[in-house]
């Protein structure tokens, strides 16, 4: 049964507190052998097609890296080009692709086209980003908190920002590990509420807690982590006018920065804009590991990745 439930990644919540911590003591196991040029391929012979509807660094050059690393490959689809792209049905996408391949990572839009794809495929599906998710971002995030802090259980997180796909993540992962997680965000922009009760139940049940608020400074107030994303995600690109207005009092500085522990750590998903949700000050400050962070990408997808491929 705990493998039928792990047949795909699309989001956090179908992974209990335990298997995330497997996902996570294993991408530490694998990040060490891989820095001491151990060689390890469990995934040889795998392939892994990855289908993008949005843009991409990080997600498609560690995935790719971390299958070829693996021993498998990877092929990059751009939706554009793939038949769905003139309205082939996901659902036949699905089964063709699961004759060709041992694997699927689509970025889409509409977090249903991933469910859709998993319903019918029989091979793995993982999110790789819909606008409701990130689900990758966040086991690389928690790797991260947990290498920099050495626990992660009680620690506070406080997400500066948009309401949106990284901050849906981070909620759900924060609450599973027995974190706090304060979110700070204009009003109109606050995570989604179905996603907060959800998570409220689960912090219950794990000693976490999750404070929404339109208030940055007591967002920050004593935080381990301050984290931040981009005010216009892809997709949304008409509303950034608007946009930088809403979100003017929520940048990341040095005056927010105070509020937090002293040996706070600062996180971005990246791709980031310097002056807009933070400000270069505290991103190319020494608190940042926001390079660590998108290092660590390639370790957790690579856990992922022989638990669902392998
Ligand atoms: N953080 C993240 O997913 O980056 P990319 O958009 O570059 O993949
Ligand atoms: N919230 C951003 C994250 C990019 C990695 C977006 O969806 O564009």
């Amino acid at each position: 049964e705990k493998k039928a439930d792990l047949k795909d990644m699309l989001t956090l919540k179908d992974y209990s507190s335990d298997q995330i911590n497997d996902l996570l003591s294993n991408a530490i196991k694998i990040k060490n052998a891989f820095k001491l040029g151990e060689s390890y391929t469990p995934l040889k012979g795998k392939i892994l097609g990855m289908i993008f509807d949005k843009s991409s660094t990080r997600t498609r050059v560690s995935f790719e890296a971390g299958m070829i690393q693996l021993g498998g490959s990877a092929m990059y689809l751009n939706g554009k080009d793939l038949q769905i792209g003139r309205g082939e049905p996901i659902s036949d996408t699905a089964k063709v692709l699961s004759e060709y391949i041992d694997g699927i990572m689509i970025r889409t839009h509409y977090h249903h086209t991933v469910e859709e794809l998993a319903k019918h495929a029989s091979i793995p599906v993982i999110n790789g980003l819909t606008d409701m998710y990130h689900p990758c971002q966040a086991l690389a995030d928690l790797q991260t908190i947990l290498e920099c802090k050495g626990s992660l259980t009680g620690l506070k997180i406080a997400y500066i920002g948009d309401g949106n796909n990284v901050a849906h993540s981070l909620i759900i992962g924060a609450v599973k590990m027995g974190m706090h997680i304060a979110v700070a965000s204009p009003a109109g922009y606050e995570p989604n509420p179905e996603i907060v009760t959800y998570s409220k139940e689960i912090a219950e049940q794990t000693g976490g807690s999750v404070t929404i608020t339109n208030d940055a400074v007591e967002a920050v107030n004593q935080a381990d982590v301050v984290y931040t994303d981009v005010w216009t995600s892809m997709g949304q690109e008409e509303e950034n006018e608007i946009r930088l207005k809403a979100f003017t009092n929520y940048q990341v500085n040095t005056d927010l920065v105070k509020h937090a522990k002293p040996d706070y750590l600062f996180m971005h998903c990246l791709p980031a804009h310097r002056g807009e949700e933070v400000s270069h000050e505290v991103i190319d400050g020494e608190n940042s590991v926001v390079f660590h962070q998108a290092g660590n990408r390639l370790h957790a997808q690579k856990a992922l990745l022989v638990e669902l491929l392998g």
